[in-house]
């Protein structure tokens, strides 16, 4: 399905992960959902202050939503929360109404993505997130369903 290249973003520390949130902040269209997938510390909850933050939201009010499930952000535009990391199966996500979330203009921004991949809408940015290092990590950002080539690419680019 997918023909492009999934963009590759190497953090050598915490401030390169927050550019890069800046960055997403800045390409993301309304409406887009992305899917965070990495494991425990890898920097999923970091990204998502970070993406907050690059449309207005204090980064103190973004913390994972492990128990809440959802969490709400009001900036830019609204931003969902979700953190799937406690979620039994595909069916307890079901239950939340993700479809709602992802028809809405907002953002929506799923921890833990992989384990509810099958609830996924079919246009989708995927990223992946790899410790590399104490403070670095390598970002692996790519387009599901064609719809978001051209986000990418336009990231890839800036
Ligand atoms: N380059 C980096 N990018 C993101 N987080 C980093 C980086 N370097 C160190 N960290 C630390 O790694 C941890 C990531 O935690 P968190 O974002 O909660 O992970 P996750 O949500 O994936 O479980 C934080 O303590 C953060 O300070
Ligand atoms: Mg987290």
């Amino acid at each position: 399905m997918n023909t492009l290249e999934p963009f590759i973003y190497n953090a050598d520390d915490e401030a390169a992960t927050a550019a890069l949130g800046r960055a997403l902040a800045d390409v993301l269209p309304p409406g887009t959902t992305v899917a965070l997938c990495g494991t425990l510390g890898a920097g999923k909850t970091r990204l998502v202050q970070a993406i907050a933050e690059g449309l207005g939201v204090n980064r103190r009010d973004v913390v994972s939503p492990t128990f809440v499930l959802v969490q709400e952000y009001r900036g830019r535009r609204m931003i969902y929360h979700f953190d799937a990391y406690r979620l039994r199966d595909d069916d307890e996500f079901q239950q939340l109404g993700p479809d709602e979330y992802f028809e809405s203009d907002g953002l929506v921004l799923i921890e833990w993505a992989d384990r509810v991949e099958g609830s996924l809408p079919l246009h989708y940015i995927e990223i992946r997130i790899e410790v590399t290092g104490e403070t670095s990590r390598r970002f692996e950002v790519r387009p599901v369903g064609r719809r978001y080539e051209e986000v990418i690419r336009r990231l890839a680019n800036s």
